[in-house]
């Protein structure tokens, strides 16, 4: 089967556990905004069915289901052009992680080195579900027949698996039924850093808020943290090479970058030669000018609470149309009495 016989379709899903930070808005967000368009139907999950993998306190797993889609729309995201909605209202979702659960082997998962990592040490006390994750993943993705899922570099062999299983399917069923899914991975967005720490990743997690920016930062807290972001005493460089053993500085410009859609080499030939004390107020500037609006939308819709639910409701319906039809047909193609035709 060629792969132009299935629909241009993007599909991600983002766990609503954690605070949203600019990790996430460049990283992920900003990047699904960006997807939306002519070219493919778009489909965007809140995975709240992964988040529970590990442990959620129910009243904060529901705020930040809600926080998640806020953070969406803020961003740009329209819901009548993007399906948005939460994993769990999709039944299909885990009806067929459970044929892949019977696809996947032992031996693919136990190579997952997420499972690994967050596992940990006591492995024998992580939950079954924990494990099975990525075969709910394929299933989240081939459940919509998806053909292209942008995700960070972390997710790339959950999707490679995504790809085995597909076509392992395929082949033990004689059926060219599955789309062997394309991974986007990188393009402009860049690893976001600790600001205070430019060898660690910016994360949720870390006790210290003045490390991270939150999407729900208003101006002066976006600003006061960019002020007091980790420097060192030198000049900027005019070349990237330049930034090679300089975390924090390189942190700095490649958040310029993504910010106003230049890359770190275009920012450089700007900025080159100039003091920390003249570029933070630059970067200061322009992070607010484009966060501020999406942190003030955010809080006006996580206030309207039943519109969030409404356009989910909404969402899961769509959602609904497109993945049942594929579930019937794969309950068809593996021999369920009772399926229909889809
Ligand atoms: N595992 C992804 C993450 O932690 C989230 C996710 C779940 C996902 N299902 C997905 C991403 C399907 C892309 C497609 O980031």
């Amino acid at each position: 089967m060629t792969e132009t016989q299935f629909t241009p379709r993007v599909f991600s899903g983002i766990q609503p556990s954690g605070n949203l930070h600019l990790g996430n808005y460049l990283g992920a967000l900003k990047r699904f905004v960006d997807m939306q368009g002519e070219d493919y139907e778009t489909i965007y999950c809140m995975v709240d069915l992964h988040a529970i993998t590990v442990w959620q306190d129910p009243a904060r797993l529901r705020e930040k289901t809600r926080e998640v889609c806020a953070g969406f729309i803020a961003a740009g995201l329209d819901p009548e052009q993007s399906i948005l909605f939460n994993q769990s209202q999709v039944a299909e979702h885990t009806q067929l992680a459970w044929i892949f659960n019977c696809i996947a082997r032992m031996g693919w998962m136990q190579r997952m080195t997420q499972f690994k990592d967050k596992a940990g040490k006591n492995a024998q006390n992580a939950s079954l579900g924990l494990f099975a994750y990525p075969a709910l993943m394929a299933a989240d993705i081939l459940t919509y027949h998806a053909t292209h899922v942008p995700v960070g570099e972390d997710q790339k062999q959950h999707l490679e698996l995504t790809r085995d299983i597909a076509i392992k399917f395929n082949h033990d069923y004689g059926v060219d039924f599955f789309p062997v899914t394309e991974p986007v991975i990188g393009g402009p967005a860049p690893r976001v850093m600790n600001l205070r720490d430019g060898s660690r990743k910016m994360s949720s997690s870390d006790p210290s808020d003045m490390t991270r920016i939150n999407m729900t930062d208003d101006a002066d807290a976006i600003a006061k943290k960019i002020r007091k972001a980790k420097t060192d005493p030198d000049a900027l460089p005019s070349e990237t090479n330049g930034l090679s053993e300089r975390p924090e500085a390189r942190n700095l410009v490649n958040i310029y970058a993504a910010l106003s859609d230049l890359t770190a080499e275009q920012v450089l030939t700007e900025v080159g030669g100039k003091q920390f004390g003249e570029f933070k107020p630059m970067l200061a500037e322009l992070a607010v000018s484009k966060l501020a609006p999406i942190s003030t939308e955010m809080a006006r819709l996580m206030g309207e609470e039943a519109e969030i639910d409404r356009i989910l409701a909404k969402g899961a319906e769509k959602a609904r149309t497109i993945a049942a039809p594929i579930l019937q047909q794969t309950y068809e193609i593996v021999g369920m009495v009772g399926a229909k035709q889809g």
